[in-house]
């Protein structure tokens, strides 16, 4: 369907980890299929609602374009473009952020838990990056926005904003809807109550798809799980357990049953490096080709640019007409 519009991002700062990997953009990779237009933004504007180096940010995005390409992100298929250099982001932005009333940002759980985490110190861009994103995703008239279990406060911002901007100025943006991704949660390896995070400071609750095979081998090796030697899948009950299950589950491919009927016999030690392989196995193509892409810095930054200016295309006729319904 011509109407049909995927739009989806990710912020370029820190590695992406099995978490990101089966949670998004695994799915990402199969929508390029089954949505005729598609777009894919290196969200490097949402980077800086926390302090970067500006020579490390730089770098970020080069890598997470290599490590996209590198997952099967195709820009024959899809758009892959770089927000910052599609200036429209930042004026829908400011127009969407003057519908929004101060109290809904600061209810939202995620500013409510970044905050309290760094004592209510958060940047006026921290606060209202749920506006951006909004107008990330209307920018382009959006239509399916693949989002994890985390983002759904957000979506219902997005909606929000759309059918508040149709009412007051006519029909025009189409309210896009969530695909939940069929992967839930990853959780961190060392406390299953969170969910695995670039951001963990704890350097063996997150497995990163740069990994070497041994440093994968030690975080499960000291993934927590409990005095039960049985695998079996019990997430309320056996948090740590059932998410090793799941991630097993998620890159063989096979169900959870499945995987736990196999698994008889094993003792959750035994169980948790056969994990560890199948993990090295189902990431050791994807960084054989990450280090081949890195290797060509003109190539990333050129595929980023013909993307960008795809994108820029699309987003500058759809500003323009907002801007016309706003008044200027
Ligand atoms: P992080 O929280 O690690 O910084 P991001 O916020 O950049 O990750 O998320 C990028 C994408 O990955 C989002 O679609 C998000 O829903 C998904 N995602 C992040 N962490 C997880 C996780 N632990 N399990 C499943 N999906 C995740
Ligand atoms: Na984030």
């Amino acid at each position: 369907d011509s109407k049909k519009r995927v739009f989806s991002g990710i912020q370029p700062t820190g590695i992406l980890h099995l978490g990101n990997y089966l949670g998004a953009i695994e799915s990402w990779v199969r929508l390029q299929d089954e949505y005729d237009s598609v777009l894919y933004s290196i969200v490097d504007l949402h980077s800086i609602t926390v302090p970067q180096d500006p020579a490390v940010l730089r770098q970020s995005i080069l890598d997470m374009t290599a490590v996209l390409l590198a997952c099967g992100i195709n820009p024959e298929k899809s758009i892959l473009f770089q927000q910052s250099q599609v200036s429209e982001h930042t004026q829908l932005s400011w127009i969407l952020s003057c519908m929004v009333r101060l109290p809904r940002l600061q209810h939202l759980h995620q500013w409510k838990a970044k905050t309290t985490k760094q004592k209510h110190d958060g940047t006026v861009g921290l606060l209202t990056y749920p506006v951006l994103q909004a107008a990330d995703i209307l920018l382009y008239k959006s239509t399916h926005v693949p989002v994890g279990e985390d983002q759904v406060q957000h979506m219902e911002l997005v909606q929000d904003l759309a059918q508040g901007f149709n009412k007051k100025y006519g029909e025009f943006f189409p309210v896009p809807e969530s695909i939940l991704t069929s992967m839930k949660k990853v959780k961190s390896l060392r406390d299953p109550s969170a969910k695995m995070s670039k951001s963990d400071p704890d350097k063996l609750a997150t497995v990163r798809i740069t990994d070497s095979p041994e440093e994968i081998v030690q975080k499960f090796r000291k993934a927590v799980t409990d005095f039960t030697s049985e695998v079996t899948y019990d997430p309320a009950g056996r948090a740590g357990v059932s998410n090793i299950v799941a991630v097993h589950a998620a890159v063989t491919g096979l169900s959870v049953e499945e995987v736990v009927r196999r698994s008889v016999g094993m003792n959750t030690a035994r169980y948790k490096l056969a994990v560890a392989d199948a993990v090295i196995e189902k990431f050791a193509p994807i960084k054989r080709e990450i280090e081949k892409l890195k290797l060509d810095k003109d190539h990333l930054e050129k595929v980023l640019q013909i993307g960008s200016a795809k994108a820029k295309e699309l987003a500058y006729t759809v500003c323009q007409e907002v801007k016309k319904l706003v008044g200027f």
